[in-house]
């Protein structure tokens, strides 16, 4: 078996993450500049099926069978094994690498996943269709977050601009003009497990209050979807900051988070808000060709360590 490799790329959600989570809609694109990338090789002179991973990202460096069953890595392989009715694993070294950064809200665990099976089923003969791989990718994400919308995996499996609802067509979105997002790290890492389970208690202990902030989401979304395809870039940047102020009331937001929104909104965006998980993570500003420079001058001066842009290209 030739060595393979395989990679995926990290997403943007938009609008709607966390009510995406309760089936509203959200709007999400891949962030093509940014992969994980999966590379495996066949492993001779090893034990029969010995499997070694490393994934220096994740601070692993060992045999498959010394991960707990319950790991990751461990769960994904045998979701794949099991769907090729696999009876013995490969014997084989896996190297992961990623650009993306770990619990930031790209979409870094959905990715990883991605790339792993994508390089595993070719390794072994059978490259997964897309939609098979979104259903694995999936179901590795229910072991990861609990309850994941299945946004990410859908976002990065097909790496189109997607208009997501659970249960529903996947919808790809191409808007008439161009938007672009200048994109900033907070420094701080947070997991989409904790973020989903404090909004998740929250919904339980206080729907009145927390019901409300999902339903305006859910609306906020679908204007936006409106607003891309007829390329109003105003509207959209208004849904932005209104998007950010419920989540915001939701508590997914973080003092560090705020102080770069902040920034983006004073340097010129039209629009800024968290984006994925939050609590940490990634920001996201809409910027026009002409305050793309200063909007990425302003997070780096409140002290973002990564700032970068990403364009959201128009229909051919
Ligand atoms: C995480 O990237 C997005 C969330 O909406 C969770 C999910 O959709 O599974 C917070």
């Amino acid at each position: 078996m030739p060595a393979i490799t395989a990679t995926a790329c990290g997403k943007l959600i938009l609008f709607g993450e966390h009510a995406v989570v309760y089936d509203s809609p959200a709007i999400a694109i891949p962030l093509s500049s940014l992969k994980v990338r999966s590379t495996i090789e066949p492993a001779i002179g090893q034990p029969q099926g010995r499997i070694h991973i490393k994934a220096a990202p994740l601070g692993i460096d060992h045999d498959l069978s010394e991960l707990g069953k319950d790991h990751f890595f461990v769960h994904t392989l045998e979701l794949l094994f099991s769907f090729l009715g696999l009876h013995q694993t490969p014997t084989c070294r896996i190297t992961l690498a990623s650009e993306l950064p770990i619990a930031a809200g790209l979409g870094s665990s959905a990715a990883i996943a991605i790339s792993l099976l994508r390089a595993m089923s070719a390794f072994l003969g059978h490259p997964l269709k897309p939609q098979e791989l979104n259903t694995l990718a999936f179901q590795s994400e229910q072991a990861v977050h609990g309850r994941p919308s299945g946004i990410d995996n859908t976002v990065i499996t097909y790496e189109k601009p997607i208009f997501y609802q659970r249960g529903e067509v996947i919808e790809f979105i191409q808007p008439i003009r161009e938007f672009r997002f200048v994109v900033a790290d907070s420094g701080v890492r947070k997991s989409t497990r904790e973020s989903t389970s404090q909004l998740a208690q929250d919904l339980e202990a206080d729907p009145g209050i927390v019901q409300p902030h999902l339903d305006a989401i859910a609306e906020l979304v679908q204007q936006s979807k409106r607003s891309f395809q007829i390329g109003d870039i105003e509207a959209l940047g208004n849904a932005i900051d209104a998007n950010q102020e419920h989540l915001s009331a939701l508590r997914l937001s973080c003092p560090e988070l705020d102080s770069l929104i902040l920034a983006a909104r004073q340097a010129g965006a039209l629009g800024a808000k968290l984006t994925g998980g939050g609590m940490g993570g990634h920001m996201l500003a809409l910027v026009t060709p002409e305050t793309e420079a200063a909007v990425t001058q302003a997070l780096i001066s409140a002290g973002s360590p990564h700032v970068f842009t990403t364009r959201l290209h128009p229909r051919e």
